[in-house]
């Protein structure tokens, strides 16, 4: 671990135990905003067609810039549908987002898939539904809870990702939530969920990477579950019991190419 990184640490976790990291958070959200202020309204006069969410939103679930918002993640859904081709033939199926925020990646499904595919996203965060419901017309949205229900029938879905939600979530959570959405996926569907792996380990404090180390889930918690800063990460033998019912038929892990930390991607087949 780094001296820049031991450092950043200590501050988190002092804010994160005198329970003021929400409020260190808000300040980096208008730090973003301020920062990427010229950029943002470049790309709003370049692009007045496109349907953007409020600031927060988009801060909250990815990054304040909305070229990358919009224009990186039509990449990003491109290069997960090639994924999920490789396992599943993608002409007539259903298609769940679980934690889709303020649609980043389903937006794009419609115009990429086609195919006769149509399009689902969940989120626990109200105003990320509403928004999606009212401008992201080709989808169906749903507002799920913190807790694992979902409003599907089982064997409901062909293909299911989440993408960064379990890196949000308690032990309790990983458990019940992966248990609920093996139910409403169809046997032979796909799932694909990211998580923070082995990439992670320079971010680890010493503890934490004994943890790790031992195949234990590293939780950073004392914030709202399910938020940005709620944090945990997932050792191989962690995943592998936690999929022990299914067949893992991917695991991608890549390095870190500078302030950029790829989260490993588990694919598996029910
Ligand atoms: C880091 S963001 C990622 C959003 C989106 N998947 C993306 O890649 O742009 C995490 C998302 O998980 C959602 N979330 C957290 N806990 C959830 C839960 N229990 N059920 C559904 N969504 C949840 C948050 O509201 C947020 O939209």
């Amino acid at each position: 671990m780094s001296m820049a990184v031991m450092k950043k640490q200590l501050i988190t976790s002092f804010l994160r135990k005198f329970k003021i990291l929400h409020l260190a958070d808000k300040t980096r959200f208008y730090i973003q905003k301020y920062k990427n202020n010229k950029a943002n309204k470049k790309f709003k006069a370049e692009h007045p067609e496109v349907k953007l969410p409020p600031d927060y939103l988009i801060y909250e679930s990815f990054q304040l810039n909305y070229h990358k918002y919009y224009v990186q993640s039509k990449e990003a859904a491109r290069k997960l549908v090639r994924h999920f081709s490789k396992h599943i033939d993608l002409k007539d199926k259903k298609i769940l987002d679980w934690g889709c925020g303020p649609g980043r990646i389903i937006r794009h499904f419609p115009e990429i898939v086609g195919n006769g595919c149509s399009y689902y996203g969940t989120d626990y965060n109200v105003r990320s539904i509403n928004w999606c419901s009212h401008n992201l017309k080709e989808i169906s949205f749903n507002k799920n809870t913190l807790e694992a229900s979902l409003p599907y029938d089982d064997n409901f879905f062909d293909v299911i990702y989440g993408l960064s939600i379990f890196t949000h979530l308690s032990e309790e959570m990983h458990n019940h939530w992966y248990d609920e959405l093996y139910r409403v996926l169809k046997p032979q569907g796909i799932m694909l969920l990211t998580t923070q792996g082995d990439t992670y380990k320079p971010k680890m404090t010493p503890v934490e990477l004994d943890l790790y180390n031992k195949g234990q889930l590293v939780v950073r918690g004392k914030v709202k579950e399910g938020h940005r800063i709620f944090s945990a990460f997932q050792p191989k033998r962690f995943m592998e019991t936690l999929f022990s019912n299914a067949t893992i038929v991917d695991h991608i892990e890549l390095s870190a190419v500078g302030k950029w930390y790829p989260q490993d991607k588990w694919i598996i087949k029910k």
